[in-house]
């Protein structure tokens, strides 16, 4: 123990906020365009990591080399959040890099200061600091790993489920092509009447395979991305003109009205996946409105919630949703029974869920037949 060590950490203790701060400007300075800055949030976290590497420094580090329990439980904290944050391994590193050699400059110009520290004790604070920086680093990067492997994991698994249900909804418009064709390799249609049936059931074979492909399309559109940034950030009320732009119309055929709330908080959103879920929210609001009703509308709202969170809030004065279907809305290609003569995959409110989800968001409902239903989004603010 030398005191020169009590002196670092003391000062670095005190420097805490300074330091993070310095470091995110830093960061902010190399990080190259296209990849994700930590948020501000990670800024409340570093303080409390450097509180812990000052623990590592002014204390004698024991035979193991062993780091504080507390510092890899920060370290662990730190690889959830940045891998919510959807960083890579190389900007982790990166950062921690940075911070390593803001903690030496700052050790070195304590020394200086201290003009009669012996070379020996700075030297071995400088070790400290870098032992506590590599047990960090390699705490932090373990917990991002097996956050990362588990995602891929789930994803797997909801993969080979979401293809085995896919067969099983092509398949029906597939058999009924098959048994059309057959029919027809038999023998002409009699009549003028079967000439029809028979066209109509290739039509909406046809219409709703295409259907189900244009989902889909959706659905690995952002699927594929999980590993990197997502989309570009956008303006919140642009994103949702742009949304209620591109639905007009469909709603001016449906005669619904679609109405923005034009008081929406100042924030950034990830345009291409809000919009994925917004469109088909309120494309179900269209497509589900009520039609013995005069005025049909659907109101999206957003405000920030006391939690601190984006909320975004749909809502129509369609036919509503049966209490017993509200648990399955969102399951993969559940349809009301209500609404089955409607055409539809069951794929939009999946695509819903997997998109609010992607940005670490999450979406509830309520509804009330014959009232109308209102979908809500929860999304956490990235700064
Ligand atoms: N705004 C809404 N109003 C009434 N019912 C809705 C609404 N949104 C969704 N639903 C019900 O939830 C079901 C699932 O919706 P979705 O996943 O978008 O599939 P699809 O619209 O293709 O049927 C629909 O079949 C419908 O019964
Ligand atoms: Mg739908």
């Amino acid at each position: 123990m030398n005191s020169f060590s009590e002196q670092v950490a003391r000062r670095l203790r005190e420097s805490k906020v300074e330091l993070s701060k310095q470091w995110l400007e830093q960061l902010a300075e190399i990080v190259p365009t296209g990849d994700s800055l930590p948020t501000e949030r990670l800024l409340d976290r570093l303080p409390t990591l450097l509180e812990e590497i000052a623990g590592c420094i002014s204390s004698p580090s024991d035979p193991a080399g062993e780091v504080s329990s507390k510092v890899l439980e920060e370290a662990a904290e730190l690889g959830r959040l940045r891998h919510r944050q959807k960083a890579s391994v190389r900007q982790i590193l990166r950062e921690f890099d940075l911070l390593a050699r803001i903690l030496e400059e700052f050790a070195v110009g304590e020394q200086q200061l201290a003009n009669a520290t012996p070379a020996g004790a700075a030297v071995e604070v400088v070790c400290r600091i870098d032992r506590a920086m590599r047990v960090l680093t390699q705490a932090t990067v373990d917990t991002f790993i097996s956050e990362y492997a588990a995602t891929i994991d789930r994803q797997r698994q909801h993969l080979e489920d979401f293809n085995r249900m896919l067969s099983h909804e092509l398949r029906g418009p597939m058999n009924t092509l098959r048994i059309v064709a057959a029919l027809l390799a038999e023998r002409d249609p009699v009549s003028a009447d079967e000439r029809k049936t028979l066209i109509d059931l290739i039509q909406g074979s046809v219409e709703r395979s295409c259907a189900l492909l244009q989902d889909l399309e959706a659905l690995a559109g952002f699927r594929g991305h999980d590993d990197s940034p997502a989309g570009r950030e956008v303006a919140l009320d642009g994103a949702l003109r742009a949304v209620a732009d591109r639905l007009a119309g469909l709603a001016a055929a449906n005669d619904v009205e679609i109405v923005v709330d034009d008081a929406a908080p100042s924030v950034t959103v990830d345009i291409r996946t809000l919009e994925l879920a917004l469109t088909n929210l309120i494309g179900n609001a269209i497509k589900y409105c009520d039609r013995g009703k005069d005025r049909r509308w659907v109101r999206v709202t957003a405000s920030i919630g006391d939690d601190s969170q984006l909320r975004l809030a749909i809502s129509d004065n369609g036919t509503g949703i049966a209490r017993e279907d509200l648990p399955k809305v969102f399951e993969r290609f559940f349809r009301g029974k209500r609404t089955r003569a409607i055409e539809g995959t069951g794929l939009g409110l999946a695509i819903v869920r997997e998109a609010v989800q992607s940005l670490g968001g999450s979406v509830d409902v309520t509804s009330e037949i014959g009232e109308g239903t209102r979908f809500t989004i929860a999304l956490p603010l990235t700064g």
